[in-house]
């Protein structure tokens, strides 16, 4: 095995060391505010959503996670076809990988051959060149691309990436690429900087994946045993902060980084975001080894979050982006500063 492949089993299993199902977060410092007079019953709350051209049934999906190896291809397998079972959007890890090593196409293209008619999005980073964008689509028939944002990630990882002049590249890709292409962080945030320069460029979509769940530097620094550099690990702005800054932007928002349940998904419709991406919480049954619990957990989701949408006495997802909530003082400083930035 390459040490690209040892790097993406490692990151699995440290994932599930740190992974903390009771920890805390921004979205705990949202209030919503509940509607004991909805005049609505829950056969009329509609939580479907048309994005990225097409209509889902559920606004929340599966995030870039993994591929490159044996047991990330046996986890993208029963991931696409908790996907397909649920008409779930679903995202492949960064098949850089299985660029430079053409044997590793299988762990991700196993996606599609579990999911033909699902939609499926490929992820590379953002310094892959146009051509390279076509492959990764190509490899899982995609009908969406990623380009992630990992300059944190790669500093930390002592083989990493050094260049990130990227803007000139993302640039090219956006306008050579027909399919729709996200710009993503991996659970750092974007500053009011990066969206500026996002939206500068044209950038239409962006996943805004904020701190508050999986944290990439603890994994890297885990990774690095002679290079301790874990007091970074709290570097990036929150998710609830991200969202929150990206509403004064013109972007059709993702939000992922910390969703932890279905409350979670609501309250990033409040705050903006069009669509939701869980990466964590549903791998955790994964590397536990019960993909049947992930099945539980999806059928639980699917049966709340309607009825949280009833309390708040919201009939639609884009009902609840007019939501009214009560930040904490907490993030009202921190959107103060970000305003100003
Ligand atoms: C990730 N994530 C990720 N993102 C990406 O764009 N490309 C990738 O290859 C990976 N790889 C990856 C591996 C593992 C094991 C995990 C858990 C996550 C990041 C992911 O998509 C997301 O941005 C963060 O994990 C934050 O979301 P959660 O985990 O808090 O829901």
């Amino acid at each position: 095995m390459s040490k690209a492949a040892q790097r993406k089993n490692e990151h699995l299993s440290i994932f599930e060391k740190y992974y903390n199902p009771k920890a805390t977060n921004d979205f705990d410092e949202i209030r919503l505010i509940p509607n004991l007079l909805p005049e609505l019953s829950l056969s009329e709350i509609d939580p479907r959503i048309d994005f990225l051209n097409h209509h889902f049934p559920h606004s929340f999906f599966i995030n870039a996670m993994t591929g490159g190896t044996a047991r990330a291809q046996e986890i993208n397998a029963q991931l696409a076809s908790v996907a397909n079972k649920f008409h779930l959007a679903m995202a492949v890890g960064s098949q850089k990988i299985a660029l430079a090593e053409p044997e590793l196409r299988q762990t991700f293209s196993v996606v599609r051959q579990a999911n033909p008619d699902g939609f499926i999005i490929a992820n590379l980073n953002a310094n892959q060149n146009v051509q390279q964008v076509k492959e990764a689509i190509a490899m899982i028939d995609a009908n969406a691309v990623q380009l992630h944002l990992n300059s944190l990630q790669e500093l930390i990882n002592s083989t990493g990436d050094r260049n990130f002049h990227l803007l000139a590249n993302i640039d090219k890709i956006i306008n050579s690429i027909e399919k729709p292409v996200i710009l993503k962080s991996v659970g750092f945030g974007l500053s009011p900087h990066d969206l500026r320069s996002l939206q500068d460029i044209g950038v239409k979509y962006v996943d805004v994946s904020g701190t508050g769940g999986t944290n990439f530097i603890q994994i890297e620094n885990q990774q690095n045993k002679t290079h301790q550099l874990a007091y970074l690990s709290e570097l990036g702005l929150s998710t609830v902060e991200t969202l929150r800054v990206a509403q004064n932007f013109p972007f059709e928002t993702i939000a992922s980084g910390g969703i932890r349940n279905p409350l979670d998904v609501v309250k990033s419709h409040v705050l903006g975001a069009k669509m939701v991406g869980v990466s964590g919480t549903f791998l955790h049954p994964l590397i536990k080894k019960e993909p049947q619990e992930l099945e539980l957990l999806i059928e639980q989701w699917i049966e709340v979050l309607p009825k949280i949408m009833l309390m708040l006495g919201k009939k639609s997802i884009a009902d609840l982006a007019k939501a009214k909530y009560i930040p904490s003082i907490k993030l009202t400083n921190a959107g103060d500063f970000l305003d100003k930035s």
